[in-house]
């Protein structure tokens, strides 16, 4: 049977992979963050699953405000970076998984999850900055992907305790895959960040840590956050964090905390890292 080994939570500020691709990691801005990497990077090239499942948003890239879904998952062979302005990001391609996404699909459907189901879509830098950040730049991802794009821009959005639960069921559908392959998965996004408004600029350390902190021990205390909560503390973007909860639902209730990261500033955000073993 398949198995889930671990869940990674990252933001994914689009700046991390532009100073990537324009080998700027070393300067004195990046070089603090790219340090903080390498404890995860040594993790992820000792645990490389076959298939890393990557929850994240698309910032209406692919998407526009006149057709948004819930939640969507790519069942497709094969995604593109999306051109996001500059061209697409010179990083690979991604391989999906369909026999994975298909049974993934028919197990949240048949729980009362409807999903929208994309064959394909281009890929935004909430999935191709988080491929970054754990495997720097290899000629070809390591891993398959199976996209998992969550709504966070359009409200009205899913609560966090949905997001919780549609973790919950992604856990149960890949415990009952038959093929004996290993599985990751990623919640991206966050932390506390506001990009525009009166408020643009907004960090809170206190509640970032306290999410952090939750994700490990306690779970629902995260998925039990209304959105005006995530909104007045952690910033009008910082509702990203509710795609953690969908990585954390999939996990077991115990998890093992085995890397944990917190910068500030990146870009507009407060940067944050975490991986939770299975146990
Ligand atoms: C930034 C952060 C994001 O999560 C995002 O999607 C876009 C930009 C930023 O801080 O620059
Ligand atoms: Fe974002």
């Amino acid at each position: 049977m398949a198995k889930l080994i671990a869940g990674m939570g990252t933001s994914h500020v689009p700046g991390v992979g532009a100073a990537m691709d324009n080998g700027k990691t070393g300067e004195a801005y990046w070089q603090p963050l790219f340090e903080g990497f390498k404890p995860l990077r040594e993790w992820h090239k000792n645990n490389v699953p076959d298939v890393n499942i990557v929850v994240f948003n698309d910032h209406a890239t692919s998407y526009s405000l006149d057709n948004y879904s819930t939640f969507t998952i790519g069942v497709g062979d094969h995604f593109r970076p999306a051109d996001e302005g500059w061209g697409r990001r010179q990083v690979p391609d991604v391989e999906g998984h369909p026999e994975l996404a298909w049974h993934i699909t028919e197990s949240l459907m048949a729980e009362e999850f409807d999903m929208a189901v994309a064959a394909s879509v281009d890929l935004d830098h909430g999935l191709t900055v988080p491929l970054s950040i754990a495997y720097d730049q290899p000629e070809k991802w390591p891993t398959a992907v199976i996209p998992l794009i969550v709504n966070v821009i359009q409200h009205p959005l899913p609560t966090a305790m949905r997001c919780y639960k549609l973790g919950q069921a992604i856990g149960r559908a890949i415990a009952s895959f038959p093929e004996d392959i290993s599985v990751g998965i990623w919640g991206t996004g966050g932390l506390s960040h506001q990009l525009g408004g009166e408020r643009a600029g907004v960090v809170n350390p206190e509640f970032d840590k306290a999410f952090l902190d939750n994700l490990t021990q306690n779970p629902i205390a995260n998925a039990e956050i209304p959105h005006t909560d995530f909104i007045r503390e952690a910033g009008a973007e910082g509702i990203e964090m509710i795609m953690w909860n969908v990585m954390r639902g999939a996990l077991n209730d115990d998890v093992k905390e085995i890397y944990r990261f917190y910068h500030i500033p990146v870009s507009a955000t407060a940067y944050g890292a975490i991986i939770l073993e299975n146990s």
